[in-house]
């Protein structure tokens, strides 16, 4: 399948992107931006969620609607990827969270985990969501995969608020099956990792650290 969306056409999009990026953004108008550029995420990767069809009945007639039909779950990448659940859960009261938490070593920059918490997904029916802010080398992201696959998931899409070229080649090599939805595609990364332009080390900046 190997698909990415972008998102940046949309001019909400942009918008909250420029004050994501821009250095001089407070942690208090970084984190309302990234909630607003989180939801435009998750209400594009959630298009084609499976439903069946419902009936309801109106003050005055009986109808239709389709109503979902899976259960949904959000994986938070820890720390950066928590900036995206309450805004997932605002959407959707009924979905469940899993948790993964990785940190990139700066030097190697490779991941290293260090929680998880994740259901065995064989018999359910389910669709997964993995949030975090930045898909920079793909590292994190590939490992995210590689513990949520090793619980039997299927259906995951990776939504991101920025994403280098070089981490969607890395999970689309790696794991093909995985859709991607991103706010931005940015230029390139630079030799300590950092996506350029980027908005810099988003843990930090969400959580005022
Ligand atoms: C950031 C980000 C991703 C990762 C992306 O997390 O949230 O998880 O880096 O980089 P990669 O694609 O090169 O692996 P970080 O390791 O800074 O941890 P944090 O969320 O705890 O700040
Ligand atoms: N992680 C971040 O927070 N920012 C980057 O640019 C790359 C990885």
């Amino acid at each position: 399948m190997s698909q990415v969306t972008e998102l940046k056409s949309h001019p909400l999009v942009s918008h909250n992107l420029a004050i994501l990026r821009n250095k001089n953004s407070d942690h208090h108008a970084f984190r309302t931006a990234a909630h607003r550029l989180s939801l435009m995420v998750i209400i594009s990767a959630t298009e084609s969620l499976r439903t069946i069809e419902h009936s309801v009945e109106t003050p005055l007639k009986t109808t239709h609607e389709n109503v979902l039909a899976e259960e949904i779950w959000f994986i938070p990448v820890l720390r950066a990827g928590l900036a995206m659940v309450d805004v997932g859960l605002g959407l959707m009261p009924d979905a469940h969270v899993g948790f993964v938490g990785l940190f990139r070593d700066e030097a190697t920059l490779t991941p290293k985990h260090y929680y998880k918490n994740l259901p065995d997904f064989t018999s359910m029916e389910h669709d997964c969501y993995i949030l975090d802010p930045m898909l920079a080398t793909g590292g994190s992201s590939c490992a995210a995969i590689d513990l949520i696959k090793s619980h039997h998931a299927r259906n995951i899409s990776l939504l991101t608020l920025i994403s280098a070229p070089e981490g969607i080649k890395e999970v689309f090599a790696k794991h093909p099956d995985v859709s991607i939805f991103t706010a931005s595609i940015d230029e390139e990364l630079n030799d300590q990792g950092y996506i350029v332009p980027g908005l810099g080390d988003a843990g930090d900046r969400y959580f005022g650290s």
